[in-house]
């Protein structure tokens, strides 16, 4: 290989003590994988909504546990049309802060009109501000399972069907996008009699420690928009790659990706080496995850999509591959706001381990990375070959950060287990289930972990081409693919034929 590149670059380097917190993790977006919805709607019909709380008790399968605690909903009545048996539409919080603009903005907003439905959302516990315990530790998280937040939901759907002196008969529908998305499908595997339906958005049903498919659907996805994009991402790499192996070519890695601490520090560190590797390789995973979807999300993070990030990847007049990495980082530090590229790993798990309310890692990555550890796994490793982003972050690594972060008992065997017992309670993708519709798009890589094929009717699949995570839980866009279309109104007609059963 010709390395002349090497030396045309310059060899200063600023060393700080900065460091910054990474919005994409583990294939989760900070705040939560569902964004917030940009607003195609008129101001005037956008009605208040307030924040309710709501008694609910800390653990659903203890009788003698009489604790409560208050979780927050809101509802939107702005619809509801109860003389024509107006059904009711839930929709699921997950693992971020739930989001007031869902109560007046989204696809369900307009299904909701369409069928005078009255709304809620509840947010899911221990995620924004729905706190069960006092703290984050780990002896508390215990009471932290998707069994626990579904039977928050079935308790809080009584309790509204009460409150609201709702008929015996009323149909409710659950919505939900991403983590929710699983649990839509769930809800109504798991209670049937309290809920007729569910649009289960870019679900993952499948619960898995080594989840080595989903850098498999970014490099497809890259593709899509030229293999010189792909070979590119994988040069750059491979240069990186390269340029850790000596000196003058670690000072310029620190230089070119902006790097908070000097990696000459790190490069005995097997896990700040992996970290930086997977840092990079999910500067690519969050494009491709929300590539130009309806969302408003992080400022200016929605801009950036598959087509600016290869744009840059194929774009020789910047330099090497690993300059127009590096672009690429630089535009996204940038987009978020962040002074530099945090790879260190202990700084990572010191964060993780923050077990206060007003803790950076509350907004939810100390708990989704828990319920990662004990239920799910997802680890989005570079285990899957031929891999463009190296293969320096397999799955140990992420064992590794669940032991680090929570204790020694959450280890390979723990997580084999945990998964498997995921899998075992709900079915894992031969879920049995009806009135569901499972929506995913091709690009998201959440999508080899759901049901993207119909199997059975009662519970069909819709699989948009070309579309990212949830793209089809946001406001409908002029600019939308048609398909994209074609799959709200199929998920509409779908609601109205489970509401005339
Ligand atoms: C995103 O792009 C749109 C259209 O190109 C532009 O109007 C908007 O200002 C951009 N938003 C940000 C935050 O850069
Ligand atoms: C390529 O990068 C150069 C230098 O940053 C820029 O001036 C040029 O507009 C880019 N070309 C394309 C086609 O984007
Ligand atoms: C946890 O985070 C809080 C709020 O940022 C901070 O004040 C506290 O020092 C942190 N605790 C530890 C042990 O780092």
């Amino acid at each position: 290989m010709k390395q002349s590149w090497l030396l045309l670059l310059t060899l200063f380097y600023i060393s700080s003590e900065v460091s910054s917190w990474r919005i994409f993790r583990n294939g989760r977006m900070v705040g939560g994988n569902l964004g917030e919805p940009k607003c195609n709607c008129k101001e005037s019909s956008i009605k208040e909504v307030q924040e309710e709380w709501f008694t609910q008790n800390l653990d659903h399968f203890n009788p003698t546990d009489e604790t409560t605690w208050k979780q927050r909903f809101y509802s939107n009545d702005q619809f509801f049309d109860p003389k024509n048996g107006g059904p009711v539409f839930l929709m699921i919080g997950g693992e971020g802060e739930a989001s007031i603009k869902w109560m007046t903005q989204g696809a369900w907003v307009n299904y909701a009109e369409k069928f005078g439905a009255l709304m809620f959302q509840l947010e899911h516990r221990y995620y924004g501000k729905s706190h069960p315990t006092d703290d984050l530790s780990t002896q508390n998280l215990k009471y932290l399972t998707s069994q626990q937040a579904l039977a928050d939901l079935a308790t809080f759907i009584t309790a509204m069907n009460e409150k609201y002196s709702l008929p015996p008969d009323v149909k409710w529908i659950a919505f939900g996008g991403s983590y929710p998305g699983s649990l839509a499908a769930w809800l109504r595997f798991k209670y049937p009699h309290l809920v007729h339906g569910a649009m289960s958005a870019s679900g993952p049903l499948l619960a898995q420690v080594d989840f080595k498919d989903y850098f498999r659907v970014i490099k497809e996805s890259l593709a899509t928009h030229s293999d010189d994009c792909v070979t590119a991402v994988q040069q750059g790499v491979d240069q990186i790659g390269v340029l850790l192996k000596q000196e003058i070519g670690q000072a310029n890695l620190n230089e070119l990706f902006k790097l908070c601490d000097p990696v000459q520090n790190s490069i005995n560190n097997e896990k700040d080496i992996s970290n930086l590797y997977e840092t990079i390789a999910d500067d690519f995973a969050g494009v491709v995850q929300y590539n130009k979807d309806n969302r408003v999300g992080s400022p200016a993070g929605a801009n950036i999509t598959i087509d600016v990030v290869c744009d840059i990847m194929v774009n020789q007049t910047i330099g090497p591959p690993v300059n127009r990495l590096a672009k690429v980082n630089e535009v996204l530090l940038s987009a978020y706001d962040q002074k530099c590229l945090d790879y260190n790993y202990d700084k990572m798990i010191n964060n993780l381990r923050n077990v206060s309310w007003d803790s950076e890692a509350s907004e939810g990555g100390r708990q989704w990375t828990y319920q990662t550890c004990t239920e799910f796994g997802f680890y989005q490793t570079s285990d899957y070959e031929p891999q463009i982003f190296g293969d320096q972050f397999s799955v140990d690594f992420f064992i590794q950060q669940c032991t680090d972060i929570f204790g020694s008992i959450y280890d390979e065997d723990f997580l084999n287990s945990a998964t498997e017992r995921t899998n075992t309670y709900y079915g894992g993708l031969d879920i049995e289930v009806s009135n569901v519709v499972f929506v995913h798009g091709s690009i998201d890589p959440w999508h080899a972990l759901g049901i993207t094929k119909t199997i059975d009717e009662e519970a069909p699949a819709i699989y948009i081409e070309g579309t990212a995570h949830c793209a089809n839980m946001y406001p409908p866009a002029d600019t939308d693919l048609p398909q994209l279309k074609e799959a709200r109104e199929q998920i509409l007609n779908l609601i109205g034929t489970w509401l005339a059963q």
